[in-house]
């Protein structure tokens, strides 16, 4: 197994984790209007509950993708234009539990593709589910898992020739905002070579009816979703976030085309945090901004890529046109 962070152990890397979580805590609440980032959602509670919105009938974006995953999967790969006989090297960033890739990698392995998957992950336990569901249902499949940071793992490539096809599915890049998005997909490119493909997974702008449930279901499982961060707080800073006195506050607008969680503050309140030894006041009806979940279309789409080593050279979407697969060639 791969790691990217050389000789560190797993409790250097615990306190290294922890140093950098009370930081953005630490930022997030004393910058105005206050914020937290979405990234800490997804402690082990935080995974168990996104795995749950995945499967609720709000959350129409992973059956979208998956959609086109089954029912597209030639086209996808004809969207490649790869030669039987050219060997490649297939990287999942944030790989989860390959549910739709494994839909591709079956169909690649049956058209006689000579490559290696390689999902990404810096969860331990997630490659290693991945990894035996893998050997269960392909067995003929070389997979190599790889376990750090996507842009580690992306530069320990460096160097090596063989085409390479990534993956960002799930419109995982929704959640940053649209400077950061180009910034990410250019470190993506600075790590490849002219001609490798990135096939990003976004969702599109649509009405407001369809989106915001969504973000706001009707069994409170994102409510859920984003109070956990409060609990992860507590927990992990010895914070005294008092739940009840929070409430998830979700926004979308369809002009912007962009979706926005929030916590309220349902009361004047005070919470202490330890990790950081500081008292924060929220008054009655205050927002703390922790998640931003943008849409696409072409327009925008072709807007980021514009300022990155990528050029668009295809899309593919599913039935009802909610989500798309984008087909970026690096220059
Ligand atoms: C992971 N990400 C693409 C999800 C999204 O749709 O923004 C996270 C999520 N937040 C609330 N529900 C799902």
């Amino acid at each position: 197994m791969h790691t990217t962070d050389g000789n560190l152990t797993e409790s250097d890397l615990r306190s290294k984790f922890l140093q950098q979580f009370k930081k953005d805590v630490s930022d997030g609440l004393n910058s105005d209007p206050k914020t937290l980032p979405s990234k800490y959602f997804y402690d082990e509670t935080g995974d168990d509950l996104f795995v749950q919105i995945m499967n609720m009938p709000e959350y129409y974006l992973t059956r979208c993708e998956m959609e086109i995953f089954t029912e597209q999967t030639e086209h996808l790969i004809n969207e490649f234009d790869l030669n039987t006989d050219e060997p490649f090297e297939l990287i999942e960033l944030g790989a989860g539990d390959g549910s739709k890739t494994i839909k591709l990698l079956q169909r690649l392995l049956e058209r006689g593709h000579n490559f290696h998957y390689n999902p990404v992950d810096i969860s331990a336990n997630a490659l290693q589910g991945l990894e035996d569901m893998l050997a269960e249902k392909l067995p003929e499949l070389k997979v190599k898992k790889q376990r750090g940071d996507y842009f580690g793992v992306l530069s320990s490539f460096k160097g090596d020739t063989t085409k390479k096809v990534v993956l960002f599915l799930g419109s995982n890049i929704g959640n940053m905002r649209d400077e950061k998005a180009s910034d990410f997909i250019y470190r993506l490119g600075a790590n490849l070579n002219p001609g490798d493909i990135l096939l990003m997974g976004v969702d599109l702008i649509k009405p407001t009816e369809i989106v915001l449930p969504a973000y706001n279901d009707s069994n409170g499982i994102t409510a859920k979703f984003n109070l956990n961060l409060l609990k992860r707080i507590n927990r992990e800073l010895g914070a005294n976030f008092d739940l009840d006195n929070w409430s998830h506050a979700p926004t979308y607008s369809e002009e912007t085309g962009i979706a926005k969680s929030f916590l309220r503050s349902d009361v004047d309140q005070e919470v202490y945090v330890e990790g950081i030894g500081q008292d924060f006041f929220f008054e009655e009806g205050e927002l703390i901004h922790t998640e931003i979940s943008r849409k696409y279309n072409d327009e925008i789409l072709k807007d980021i890529i514009s300022d990155t080593n990528f050029y668009y050279k295809s899309k593919i979407q599913d039935s009802r046109k909610f989500f798309a697969d984008y087909i970026l060639i690096r220059k």
